[in-house]
């Protein structure tokens, strides 16, 4: 798969910029807070139609300006295709695959498949379970694109859920049209719910597989990486060793927990249990990685997840995914370096940010195209002179 044309109107700071991505080796090269990561993030947007900073589309508006553009050539099975997002808050955004316009979001995504790895990613097991959570559910909606809608539809009741729980004030004593109606609420919740706690631990067990063999490969040791998806509501799954717990198991288990938790939710007036609150734990030799593991080892964790993504994607789609690597490599030590660049296949377009390009060697800059990216605009041309930059 290849992203072949990125083009943007009014996103971020870029104002209008169009850009080709000729060949699978991309360098793009600029200081501080030009818009490489911006550029990435317009990737990104296309392949997930979520960001991975932004929390709501309107941040990704030029400032001052009312709507952004997203547009794309990509090819995938070697087939040409053009991808266009219009984001015009508060309206719905526009989506279209070669001219044609899509009501849902599963119809867009797939298109365009990536995996970013970030220097943010590099401290995922350090930072908060929202942050876990949006890795997860990014990663899950590129390959079930059915998943996104889910979680949509989940966020949508729980919304009306929390409203209707707000409204009772504090009270326990529900009329019977009350009771109904949260009756309702719960149904839906618990069926959205379920899917989705389904569909990651279906997702985390195939990870599971692919990190164990690549954590190993890595850390040159027999540390045995192992992930657990964590829940107060259905309970810890163990991706090494659990079968996968089917959505009927899984219901069952969400309606007993909403009856046991409903004096409490009704008290805080919000939706105490559920996937919004579950996390992603990761244990090395049965120890707690989050507390215990070395920053070396917990970015070892963090590459064996990233190299597998891109396997599962592999497997599953038959196209290698667009892997985007934003200031990453100056981040590792020269041994995982080596070991992330050795395994991304020649084939797999590679873009990659970085602010000095004195990092990289005359020889590996060889077959690389070269972009400079200077206050929101792509430089023109390849430039692949190292004096230039
Ligand atoms: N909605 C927006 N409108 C205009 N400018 C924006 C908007 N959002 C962010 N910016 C600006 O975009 C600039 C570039 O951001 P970006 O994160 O892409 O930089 P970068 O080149 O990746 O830098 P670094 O090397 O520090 O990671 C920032 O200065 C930021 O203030
Ligand atoms: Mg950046």
């Amino acid at each position: 798969m290849f992203l072949n044309k990125l083009k943007l109107n009014n996103f971020r700071n870029y104002e209008s910029c169009e850009v080709a991505f000729p060949g699978n080796k991309i360098l793009l090269v600029g200081k501080n807070a030009q818009g490489k990561t911006n550029l990435l993030e317009a990737m990104h947007y296309l392949a997930t139609l979520s960001s991975f900073r932004a929390g709501n589309d309107s941040e990704l508006i030029k400032w001052g300006e009312e709507y952004c553009l997203i547009e794309a050539d990509v090819s995938k099975y070697g087939v040409d295709i053009e991808l266009k997002i219009l984001i015009n808050p508060p309206k719905q955004k526009v989506l279209k695959i070669n001219g044609l316009k899509k009501s849902s979001f599963s119809a867009f995504l797939g298109n365009l498949l990536i995996v970013n790895f970030s220097v943010s990613d590099l401290l995922l097991l350090r930072g908060s379970p929202s942050d876990r959570r949006r890795w997860l559910d990014d990663a899950i909606s590129q390959v079930y694109p059915a998943y996104k809608e889910r979680l949509n539809k989940y966020n949508r009741v729980k919304t009306q859920r929390n409203n209707l729980l707000k409204d009772f004030k504090g009270n326990i004593n529900l009329s019977s049209n009350q009771e109904k109606l949260l009756q309702v609420l719960d149904e839906q919740l618990s069926v959205a719910g379920s899917n989705i706690v389904h569909l990651r631990s279906k997702y985390l067990k195939e990870i599971q597989q692919k990190a164990y063999e690549k954590h190993k490969n890595i850390s040159l040791s027999d540390e045995e990486l192992k992930i657990i998806y964590q829940s107060a509501t259905t309970g810890d799954f163990r991706a090494a060793e659990d079968a996968i717990p089917k959505p009927e198991e899984l219901l069952e288990r969400f309606q007993e927990m909403f009856k046991q938790k409903q004096i409490e939710e009704i008290a805080r007036g919000q939706t105490v249990i559920g996937p919004h609150r579950d996390d992603v734990g990761f244990m090395i030799n049965g120890k707690n990685a989050v507390s215990f593991a070395s920053q070396g080892q917990q970015r070892t964790v963090v590459l064996a997840l990233k190299l597998s993504e891109i396997d599962l994607i592999e497997e599953i789609v038959r196209e290698s995914p667009v892997l985007l690597l934003d200031d990453v490599l100056a981040e590792l030590d020269d041994q995982r370096q080596e070991f992330l660049l050795k395994s991304i296949k020649e084939t797999t377009q590679t873009i990659i940010t970085t602010t000095s390009i004195s990092a990289f060697s005359d020889e590996y800059l060889r077959d690389k195209k070269i972009y400079k990216i200077d206050s929101g605009s792509v430089i023109g041309g390849l430039i692949n002179e190292k004096a230039y930059l």
